[in-house]
């Protein structure tokens, strides 16, 4: 599997304190069945330099080659869709133009469909990051449903499908799935014991939902394709 949204970087974000427990996550992630991790630290208020990011990725990566930990790590960003336009194409992921894009934990910003739309029109393809957390959506799950299309993708986070984050958030993701808007399932961790990086429960819970074939898509062909900057084959 290939998770696409995970902080596993130390020290850059609220993720990991230490490069120890950035290892530890990886380890994890290697027996959930994980081969290959998008680092993607919060960009919000700070526009962390991207070549610091990359140079937390170096050091981790050769890290986990002494260790013989087979992740690979890619670069990404958990980015606020707030920040200014002009700085989107830093922090797309693995270098493509696919992009994560988070909404406030609050709300769904009046202004989402404009803030979607000046990254698309800077040829990017945003992915939204966990609506089914977004009270706004769990309240009216169409505010979603509205903005994905051919160039909008949604990611829900495995956590949620097992109740990690309430039955609010379980309930919501599982009418999405239903609704067949969700293209990707990621960890969203942060860490080695309270959110760690693991699939496959949520997998599990997907598969009941939607089938193997589906959830498939969601955490290998279609991350496969955005960490090769493919187009994604969505109906
Ligand atoms: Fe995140």
């Amino acid at each position: 599997m290939i998770d696409i949204h995970c902080h596993i970087l130390h020290d850059i974000d609220d993720g990991p304190y230490n490069i120890e427990e950035s290892i530890e996550m990886a380890k994890i992630a290697h027996l959930d069945g994980i081969t290959s991790i998008v680092a993607t630290p919060h960009i919000k208020d700070t526009l962390i330099p991207p070549e610091i990011i990359q140079d937390r990725i170096d050091k981790l990566q050769s890290r986990l080659y002494q260790e013989n930990v087979p992740v690979r790590i890619l670069k990404g960003a958990d980015v606020n869709v707030g920040i200014p336009p002009a700085f989107l194409n830093d922090y797309t992921i693995n270098g493509t133009k696919y992009i994560l894009f988070e909404f406030p934990h609050t709300h769904m910003p009046a202004n989402a469909r404009d803030l979607i739309f000046k990254a698309i029109i800077r040829g990017l393809h945003p992915i939204i990051t966990h609506p089914e957390r977004n009270p706004s959506v769990i309240k009216n799950p169409n505010l979603i449903v509205d903005l994905a299309d051919s160039n909008t993708f949604i990611q829900i986070t495995a956590g949620s499908l097992i109740g990690d984050f309430g039955p609010y958030a379980k309930h919501c993701a599982i009418h999405l799935l239903r609704l067949g808007v969700v293209h990707f399932i990621a960890s969203d961790a942060h860490s080695s014991t309270w959110r760690k990086p693991v699939l496959s429960d949520g997998v599990k819970v997907a598969e009941k939902i939607v089938g193997t074939d589906a959830v498939y898509r969601m955490v290998m062909t279609n991350p496969h394709f955005v960490i090769n900057g493919s187009p994604l084959n969505v109906s």
